[in-house]
């Protein structure tokens, strides 16, 4: 029997991995487990995703929780090989680009006969963020990539994977985001806002960096209501810094739950992020995103207008905030593979390459 081990660790996992389990759940004859590193640990970054999502509860959680990279990464990669030698699976499937993603990662690559499998392969920032060492270095050892888009597949390429190993299946999170649509007019908030988000330790660990962004939203706050659910890095950076009196401006809340997070996205005038993962899913939604960096691993979402590069200009972001709310802002094009096929493509691979 073809046995297939899913990996998942941190809030953006949960996303990527919810219609992958339910795409192997679909098929019969298929030996599967869901493992969770742990590197989340908070109910609300965690427990509250795999609520939202269906996901059935791990086979194993590693606990490795926080630390540095290199502690996280170490735990990640001792805990998961002691599992994988005793599961000993077919395949092993890591998602997205956090530090759980790498240590699964490397601990697989050097058992032999087991294959890796990376979804959301070939996205690439090109600077030296955490997630992007991750990402070039889990695709540099993956057997199979399953790019969202063709942009990326050529990232992968032009680093040379091979032709074959790579292959455009469109993005998981979209499959995740169509399942739940009808359920999104429930949780929204009706008033009229932008949403804010920050959490990349670029942005949050430098004082002066997350003052100045924290300043860019609070001037976008003379114009219309911020809503900013804060990441516990962020929250964490904000009273080490004394920054709290940007509570003054800005509406702090606890990390949402993914449900909640989707509505509050949809009925935003505008999303301002540091996020990858939220700018496909505005994309999705229709929201306008405007994206507080010059680059992004997600390029099909500014060819579609749907995400602007604004940088971290304070005149430019707040020039870019004014011209949305006065309806200066182009019509979003659809995505490719919007189709909820994303996952079941994926799977229907695996399997059928497995012995
Ligand atoms: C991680 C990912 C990032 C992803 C983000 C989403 C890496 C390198 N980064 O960043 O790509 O976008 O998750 O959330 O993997 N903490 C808690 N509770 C938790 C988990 C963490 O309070 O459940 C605190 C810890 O004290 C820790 C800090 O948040 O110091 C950062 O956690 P960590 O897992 O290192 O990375 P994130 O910043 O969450």
């Amino acid at each position: 029997m073809i046995k297939l081990i899913f990996v998942t660790g941190a809030r953006p996992n949960f996303v990527k991995i919810a219609p992958l389990i339910k795409a192997v759940r679909a098929l019969k004859g298929i030996d599967w487990k869901l493992v969770h590193t742990g590197q989340h640990y908070d109910p609300i970054l965690t427990d509250v995703f795999l609520k939202d999502l269906s996901i059935p509860a791990p086979n194993i959680n590693l606990n490795v929780g926080s630390g540095s990279h290199a502690n996280q990464v170490a735990s990640v990669m001792t805990k998961f090989e002691l599992y994988c030698l005793g599961e000993y699976p077919d395949s092993v499937i890591v998602v997205g680009d956090v530090n759980s993603t790498l240590g699964c990662a490397l601990a697989v690559s050097k058992l032999p006969g087991i294959k890796l499998a990376h979804v959301e392969a070939g996205c690439r920032v090109f600077d030296h963020s955490p997630e992007e060492i991750n990402r070039v270095l889990v695709d540099k050892i993956s057997d199979y990539l399953f790019c969202p888009t063709a942009h990326d597949r050529s990232n992968a390429l032009a680093e040379g994977a091979p032709f074959t190993n790579c292959h455009v299946v469109g993005d998981v999170a979209v499959d995740t985001l169509r399942s739940i649509l009808p359920k999104l007019t429930y949780d929204a908030p009706s008033s009229h806002y932008a949403l804010f988000t920050l959490h990349r330790p670029a942005n949050v660990d430098n004082p002066k960096a997350l003052k100045h962004l924290l300043t860019i939203a609070r001037e976008i706050a003379r114009h219309i209501r911020v809503l900013f659910p804060v990441h516990p890095r962020t929250l964490r950076a904000i009273k080490r810094f004394g920054f709290r009196q940007f509570a003054n401006h800005l509406d702090f809340s606890p990390p949402l739950g993914y449900i909640q997070c989707m509505a509050t996205l949809k009925n935003a005038q505008f999303l301002l992020t540091d996020s990858g993962g939220l700018q496909v899913e505005a994309h999705f939604l229709k929201t306008p995103c405007l994206t507080l960096d010059k680059i992004t691993g997600h390029m099909a979402t500014v060819a579609c207008r749907a995400n602007t590069l604004v940088g971290t200009n304070l005149h430019t972001v707040v020039s870019a905030a004014r011209d949305i709310l006065n309806g200066r802002h182009s019509q979003i094009l659809d995505g490719d593979f919007w189709d909820g096929r994303v996952a079941a493509r994926i799977v229907t691979y695996l399997t059928q390459r497995s012995p």
